[in-house]
């Protein structure tokens, strides 16, 4: 049997942890978005992944892993300023990327790094301490398509997934912020949940992707492709919406809620928490067109902007 969702309890848990040392994969709940996990070092395993999420060869995976001395495992330097990031964000919505430890495969990517991160959620630290393997997880969904924050949400993107473990939604909302630690300053590969001011407070400066020079020797995250996150409907971003109708949803932050009319916080991270289930529903609705009302242009906006951007691109 295929997309059974299952609660996180002792048999959810233990049925998980089977398949994933047979080499299957599973989804399950992150703080972020619902991820689609595998053994991060089994070339079978990853393999599933990324047929299951149709997902371009290039674009490699983050490992989760429980603790961040199971991260240090992984890496062939840890860099001074990751430990205190470290302290500071993990378990939590913050990736990083380090040179890759010699004797372990590139996971999903011929590179010579990796990307980790500990999830700040429950069931997701349960599963990672049970199964004993760092576990590979992109957001569990079709690639290119709208990220899952429910369980529900997973199983209608990918239906073929043998298992998802249902930990309600993510809190969070918007995938974690990718971090390269093998720059110095670090680079900003992707903004996330965490915001940027959070991460300056740690490591002072960060580089941001376009400040590099126009040659192309700034390196965005391999996955950042110009397209992305996008829900079936066509997606227009302005400045003002207005009213909605059997073919037009709208995404809001202020004005009236109604039919087909989806009013979210004007407060980034209470935004982010239902900006993909409000994407999800308006598509369920049927809506041909979407009509975003565009967010701020600061640096609390950041993360919104960008999956905004990426989800309009034609
Ligand atoms: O919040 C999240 O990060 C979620 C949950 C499930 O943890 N995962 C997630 O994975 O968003 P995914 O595969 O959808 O996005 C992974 C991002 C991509 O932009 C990818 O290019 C980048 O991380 N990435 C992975 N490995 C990398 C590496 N070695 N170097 C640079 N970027 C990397
Ligand atoms: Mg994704």
């Amino acid at each position: 049997m295929t997309g059974r969702i299952v609660a996180p309890d002792d048999a959810g848990i233990r049925e998980a942890v089977d398949l994933l040392r047979a080499g299957s994969v599973v989804a399950f709940p992150t703080e972020t978005v619902y991820g689609l996990g595998a053994d991060a070092f089994s070339e079978k395993a990853v393999a599933e992944i990324y047929r299951l999420k149709n997902r371009p060869s290039w674009n490699p995976l983050i490992v989760h892993v429980p603790s961040a001395a199971a991260a240090r495992s992984l890496v062939r330097e840890w860099p001074v300023g990751a430990d205190d990031l470290a302290a500071r964000f993990w378990p939590g919505p913050l990736t990083m990327v380090f040179r890759r430890a010699p004797d372990l495969e590139g996971v999903g990517a011929d590179n010579d790094t990796i990307a980790i991160r500990v999830p700040a959620h429950p069931v997701a630290l349960r599963l990672l301490e049970a199964c004993g393997l760092p576990l590979a997880a992109p957001s569990a969904n079709r690639s290119e398509s709208i990220s899952p924050t429910t369980a529900e949400h997973v199983v209608r993107s990918l239906p073929d997934v043998p298992l998802v473990l249902d930990g309600g939604p993510s809190s969070w909302g918007i995938e974690s912020t990718v971090l390269d630690l093998t720059t110095d300053p670090p680079t900003l590969l992707r903004p996330g949940a965490l915001g940027l001011r959070a991460i300056r407070s740690v490591t002072g400066a960060i580089a941001l992707p376009g400040d590099g020079p126009a040659d192309g020797t700034a390196r965005p995250s391999p996955g950042m492709s110009r397209r992305h996150y996008a829900p079936r409907a066509r997606l227009i971003l302005t400045p003002g919406v207005g009213a909605a109708d059997e073919n037009t949803g709208v995404l809001a932050f202020s004005g009236q809620e109604g039919k087909n009319r989806e009013l979210l916080s004007a407060d980034p991270h209470e935004y982010a928490a239902d900006f993909y289930a409000a994407l999800h529903r308006l598509d369920d609705a049927g809506v041909t067109t979407i009509v975003v009302q565009e967010p701020p242009d600061t640096e609390d906006w950041l993360a919104i902007r960008d999956r905004l951007r990426r989800a309009a691109a034609s």
